[in-house]
C-alpha cells in the first residue's frame, strides 16, 4: 500500500543563519524521507521560516529594515544549505504568508466557538525604560523550577520547564537592563486547564506506540499537580499587545497571535503553499486540495523536532488541532541536541562549533557528515556529539575503507578485462553472499523505518564486512594473473559490483550523492529498495570514476580554527605615527569652563564657545558640534581645550583655541561628535598632561 506522509521538521526563527543544530535536524528528517520515498511513499517533505514574534521585529528594526524585508533575506540564504547538505525539502514557505494568516485566525475561531478562549487582564513585564511590553524572551532570570541563572522568560533550557515570565525570579530586561514593572493588559488565554482539554491531551500522548518513552515521562511531569495544587496543565497566554510582527487575532484589535500559536501553523501553511502550487500534482498526480488532502482518513503527519520544543508540540499543537477540528500529528520525533567535540550544547541562543557553511565552503563533502550523524543518530532523545578524531575514523575506515573500496577492488577488471561486461550468472559462493545482502532488506528497511539509523549503518558495514571477506579470499588481483582463469575473475568481479549495488541501495537514503555517482557509474535506474529483488546479470557498466575523497583531518583544523581576527582599525582610522614626549608637550592642553554657547547664523555645523581657562580674560572659540549639542546643553560645564594652537580667522570672526572631542573617521556612517569632560574636581585653568 502506498502511504502518504505529510512531513516536517522544526521551523527555524528567521533571524539567525542556520547553525549545525538545524542541519542535523534536517539531515535525519531527510534520511527518513528519502527512505520512504525509496519505498515507493508519496511523501511531502515541508519547511518555512518562523517569521513572527518580537524578537524578529526588533532585530528588523535594529537591521533598519521592515520586519518583512529583514525575513526575506534570511530566508534568501537559506537554499545554499539545504542543497549544500542534499536536504530534499518539496517546498520551503514562510509563517508570514498569507496561508497562515488564513489558516491561524480560521484555527482561532474554532477555538474561540468550542468556547475555550477567554479574555483575561493581566499583569505583565514593562520595560520603564523602553516603554513597551517585554516579550518573554527578552526578560531573563532564574528559572522558578530549578534556579538555572538567565533563562528566558518563556520557558528553561536547563530542565525543560514552560512559565510564565512574572514567574521568573530576579527578572531583567534583556533589552535595557532594567528592572521590569507589571502593567494590566487583556491577554487572549487558550483554557488548555478545561477538563476536554486535560482529558483529550491525556489520551493523546498515552496512545500506544506512539511518543517515544521519554518524551512520554516528560509530559507526565508537566501534567503533575503538587501538594499545593500548583503545576498541571495551564492554561496558555496566546495573545501580545502591539506593536508586535505577527498575525491579527480576530475582532480583537490590537492583539496579535503570539508567534508559537501561528508558528506550527506555518507547517499547514507551506503544505497548502505546496498544493496550491500544484506541487503534489505534478509530482505523484494527485490533484486534491490541500483541504481534500488533510480530510482523507489515510494521511501521516510527522514532525521531526528537537527536545527543547517537545512541550509545545505533544501539548499545545495538538490541543490546537484538535479543539478546531482538526486532524491531529500521527507522531512527533523528538531528537536531542547537537553538541561538539564533547562541548556546549548547540541550542539556537549560544554559539556554534562547527559552522555548516565554513565546512561547505572548505570543500568537506557535505555526505561525510550526513554519514557521520546517521551513525549517530537513533530513535531516542540523546544528544548527538561531533568529535573529530571519530568523525574521521568512521568515514575514513567505514564509509570508504568498507564500502566504497570494495566497487574500485572490481571495476578496473571489469573494465579493463570485460569491456565493462559482467557475468550473467555467478558461482554458488557468490550467489549465496549476495543472497544474504538481499535478505537484510528487511532488516534495513525496518530499522530506517524506527529511525535506528546507528544500527542501520552498523548493519550495513557488518554486511560490508562480509564481502570483502570473500574479496580477500577470493584475490581477484592473483587470479588476474593466472592464465586461462577469465570466467572466474569476471565471476568474482560481479559478485563485489553486484554487492556493491547493494549496499549503495542500503546507504542510499543517507548517501544520496553518492548513490546518483554510483547509479551513473553502474547505468542504472535511480535505485529503490525493490531493485534489490533483481540481479544485473549480463549488464554493461559505465567505467569508475573516483567516488569518494577520505578525509583529511587537516580539514577538521581549519574548519575548527578560530576565525582570522578581524584587523580593527580603531575609530576607523590608524594610530599615528610615534612622537615623543617633547612632541606631546608642545601642545599645552587646559580646562575651560564654557561660559557661554551659542548657535552662528549662518552655519548648521558650528558653536560659538565662550571659555573661560582661568586667564582672567575669556576666549570666543568655534567649534563643529552644533549636530551633536544644543547650546543650554553645554553652558556652565567643564571640557578640555587647546590653549595655544595660533588664532585662526573664520567666517564669522576670530577662534582662540580648539576644544576637544571623539568621533569616528567616517562620520557619517558612525555618526556622532563627544565633547571631552574633565573628572569631577579639575579646576579650569588646570593643564592636561
Ligand atoms: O524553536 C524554534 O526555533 C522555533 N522557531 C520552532 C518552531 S517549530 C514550529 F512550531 F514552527
Ligand atoms: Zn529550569
Amino acid at each position: 500500500m502506498t502511504r502518504q506522509l505529510f512531513v516536517t521538521t522544526a521551523l527555524p526563527y528567521a533571524n539567525g543563519k542556520f547553525h549545525i543544530g538545524h542541519i542535523m535536524e534536517y539531515i535525519q528528517a531527510d534520511i527518513w524521507v528519502r527512505f520512504q520515498r525509496m519505498r515507493g511513499h508519496q511523501v511531502h517533505f515541508v519547511g518555512a521560516d518562523d517569521a513572527h514574534g518580537a524578537p524578529i521585529m526588533i532585530a528588523a528594526e535594529k537591521a533598519g529594515k521592515t520586519p518583512q524585508q529583514f525575513v526575506a533575506d534570511i530566508a534568501a540564504g537559506r537554499k545554499e544549505y539545504l542543497d549544500g547538505f542534499h536536504i530534499s525539502f518539496d517546498n520551503w514557505h514562510s509563517t508570514d504568508g498569507v496561508e497562515n494568516h488564513e489558516l491561524a485566525q480560521d484555527i482561532y475561531r474554532g477555538l474561540r466557538d468550542n468556547g475555550l478562549i477567554e479574555v483575561r487582564a493581566i499583569e505583565q513585564f514593562f520595560d520603564p525604560e523602553k516603554g513597551m511590553f517585554l516579550p518573554d524572551r527578552f526578560i531573563k532570570g532564574e528559572c522558578p523550577k530549578c534556579g538555572a541563572k538567565d533563562q528566558y522568560g518563556d520557558s528553561c533550557e536547563s530542565c525543560g520547564a514552560v512559565y510564565s515570565p512574572t514567574e521568573l525570579k530576579n527578572p531583567y530586561s534583556a533589552l535595557s537592563g532594567a528592572t521590569p514593572v507589571l502593567k494590566t493588559s487583556d491577554h487572549y488565554f487558550f483554557r488548555l486547564s478545561d477538563p476536554r482539554c486535560v482529558e483529550f491531551l491525556q489520551n493523546w500522548t498515552t496512545e500506544p506506540g506512539k511518543l517515544q518513552p521519554e518524551v512520554l515521562n516528560k509530559i507526565k511531569e508537566w501534567f503533575t499537580k503538587d501538594e499545593e495544587g500548583q503545576g498541571g496543565l495551564g492554561d496558555w497566554d496566546i495573545s501580545r499587545d502591539a506593536p508586535y510582527f505577527g498575525i491579527e487575532i480576530p475582532d480583537a484589535p490590537g492583539k496579535f497571535f503570539y508567534v508559537w500559536l501561528d508558528a506550527p501553523i506555518g507547517y499547514l501553511a507551506s503544505l497548502k503553499n505546496w498544493f496550491d502550487k500544484g506541487g503534489p500534482a505534478a509530482k505523484y498526480g494527485d490533484t486534491r486540495s490541500f483541504a481534500e488532502f488533510m480530510a482523507s482518513p489515510d494521511i501521516e503527519q510527522y514532525h521531526f523536532i528537537g527536545k527543547d520544543i517537545t512541550y509545545f508540540h505533544t501539548l499545545f499543537w495538538p490541543a490546537t488541532l484538535h479543539f478546531s477540528g482538526r486532524r491531529t500529528p500521527t507522531n512527533v520525533f523528538v531528537h536531542g541536541f547537537m553538541t561538539v567535540n564533547n562541548g556546549e550544547k548547540m541550542s539556537k541562543s549560544r554559539g556554534t562549533g562547527l559552522d555548516p557553511l565554513k565546512y561547505l565552503s572548505l570543500g568537506m563533502n557535505a555526505e561525510w557528515l550526513r554519514y557521520y550523524i546517521a551513525a549517530k543518530l537513533n530513535s531516542h532523545v540523546e544528544d548527538v556529539d561531533f568529535n573529530r578524531d571519530d568523525f574521521t575514523a568512521r568515514v575514513n575506515a567505514d564509509l570508504i575503507g568498507k564500502y566504497v573500496n570494495i566497487a574500485s577492488r572490481a571495476a578496473g577488471f571489469i573494465a579493463k578485462r570485460f569491456g565493462g561486461r559482467l557475468s550473467a550468472d555467478v558461482g554458488v559462493e557468490g550467489r549465496v553472499l549476495l543472497d544474504t545482502l538481499r535478505a537484510h532488506r528487511d532488516t534495513v528497511t525496518g530499522l530506517y523505518e524506527a529511525r535506528e539509523f546507528g544500527k542501520v549503518l552498523r548493519e550495513i558495514m557488518a554486511l560490508a564486512d562480509r564481502v570483502n571477506e570473500y574479496v580477500d579470499q577470493n584475490k581477484p588481483w592473483e587470479i588476474a594473473k593466472q592464465a586461462g582463469q577469465d570466467a572466474v575473475l569476471q565471476d568474482v568481479c560481479t559478485v563485489c559490483i553486484e554487492a556493491f549495488r547493494l549496499l549503495t541501495i542500503y546507504l542510499k537514503p543517507v548517501l544520496p550523492a553518492l548513490a546518483a555517482q554510483v547509479e551513473a557509474f553502474l547505468q542504472v535506474e535511480p535505485l529503490d529498495f525493490h531493485a534489490t529483488e533483481r540481479a544485473l546479470g549480463a549488464h554493461a557498466i559505465g567505467s569508475y570514476q573516483h567516488l569518494m575523497q577520505r578525509v583529511d583531518p587537516k580539514l577538521l583544523e581549519e574548519l575548527f580554527a578560530a576565525p582570522e581576527p578581524e584587523k580593527v582599525i580603531p575609530g576607523g582610522e590608524d594610530i599615528a605615527p610615534e612622537i615623543k614626549i617633547d612632541d606631546f608637550t608642545k601642545v599645552d592642553l587646559r580646562i575651560a569652563r564654557i561660559v557661554k554657547a551659542e548657535t552662528v547664523d549662518g552655519s548648521t555645523k558650528l558653536l560659538r564657545l565662550t571659555l573661560d581657562a582661568g586667564e582672567g580674560r575669556t576666549r570666543n572659540v568655534f567649534s563643529g558640534i552644533a549636530s551633536a549639542y544644543k547650546p543650554e546643553d553645554l553652558e556652565g560645564k567643564l571640557t578640555v581645550m587647546v590653549a595655544n594652537l595660533a588664532p585662526r580667522k573664520m567666517k564669522f570672526g576670530v577662534s582662540e583655541g580648539m576644544v576637544l572631542a571623539a568621533s569616528h573617521a567616517d562620520e557619517k556612517a558612525n555618526p556622532g561628535v563627544f565633547v571631552l569632560e574633565p573628572f569631577p574636581g579639575a579646576q579650569p585653568g588646570m593643564r592636561v598632561r
